[in-house]
């Protein structure tokens, strides 16, 4: 929390919470108290604003320098019907042979947008996204509670649980072992920032660089389960120098999987 006002809050009177019509009130006055930001109603006083949080009927946005940030399971739409969650590679990675993704639970201990959670969630995996970022929380549990209202997507959502946290703390606490963790912790900074996407330059604001990957790992292994799968860059270095039993590797990403 406190590195989180450093890094994105280094004028918090420029961030404000917008309240408009159609939006979730109790979110956002629960999103400015902890962020210790201005709640307002009125347009006039974010004109200054460098860093927007506007809640309305469509949801909740992130705002700054012309750029908004908005989850939205929708567009994934393509990948999760007709059987073709199924072809996913993370899907592959994280079964268990003869198990059905219905009778497993998984955890995603780096959740960010949700986007790789909800492609298991549709596989039928029940799954627990620990997210530690309270912006970022807040855009995913608001793409989870519009997802429970759509008709294709809720079977999915209802399968999602979202806790906001730091994994590297609570994975270790975790009483009963997990079937699978993923880790996907933010990917190592490109080279030539402009080509990085917009979405991911939204999170590059947001996020604090993982200085602690190994910590992650070793959080994850602390929680017994019975196998982790680390997301990386298809040429990336293993997370936390442990090398995977095996890897299931696509054109840009790699699934590196840890059977324990
Ligand atoms: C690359 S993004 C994950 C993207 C995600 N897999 C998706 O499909 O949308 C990494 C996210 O992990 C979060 N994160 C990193 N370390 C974490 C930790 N120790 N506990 C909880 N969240 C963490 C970051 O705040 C960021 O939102």
């Amino acid at each position: 929390m406190e590195v989180i006002k450093k890094t994105v809050f280094k004028e918090p009177d420029k961030v404000k919470v917008l309240f408009e019509k159609g939006g979730e009130r109790g979110s956002a006055e629960k999103l400015a108290r902890t962020l210790g930001v201005e709640f307002t109603e009125s347009p006039d006083s974010v004109k200054n604003a460098d860093i927007i949080l506007r809640y309305n009927k469509e949801g909740l946005f992130f705002e700054s320098e012309g750029q908004a940030l908005h989850g939205d399971f929708s567009k994934l739409r393509q990948r999760l019907e007709k059987g073709r969650v199924d072809h996913e590679l993370l899907v592959k990675a994280a079964k268990f042979k003869g198990e059905k993704p219905e009778d497993l639970a998984v955890i995603d201990a780096t959740a960010g947008l949700g986007e790789d959670s909800v492609l298991l969630a549709f596989a039928g995996f029940k799954v627990t996204l620990y997210e530690r970022d309270p912006i970022i929380c807040a855009l995913l549990k608001d793409t989870v509670r519009r997802a429970l209202k759509v008709q294709w997507l809720s079977d999915a959502a209802k399968r999602m649980t979202v806790i906001e946290g730091d994994s590297i703390a609570e994975l270790p606490k975790l009483l009963d072992p997990p079937d699978m963790i993923l880790l996907d912790p933010m990917f190592p900074a490109k080279k030539n920032s402009g080509l990085v996407k917009k979405k991911f330059q939204m999170i590059y604001l947001l996020e604090r660089q993982s200085s602690d990957e190994s910590d992650l790992m070793q959080a994850a292994l602390a929680a017994h389960p019975r196998k982790i799968v680390v997301k990386r860059p298809a040429d990336g270095p293993f997370l936390g120098d442990l090398k995977p039993g095996y890897s299931l590797s696509g054109k840009t990403i790699r699934y590196d999987c840890i059977v324990l």
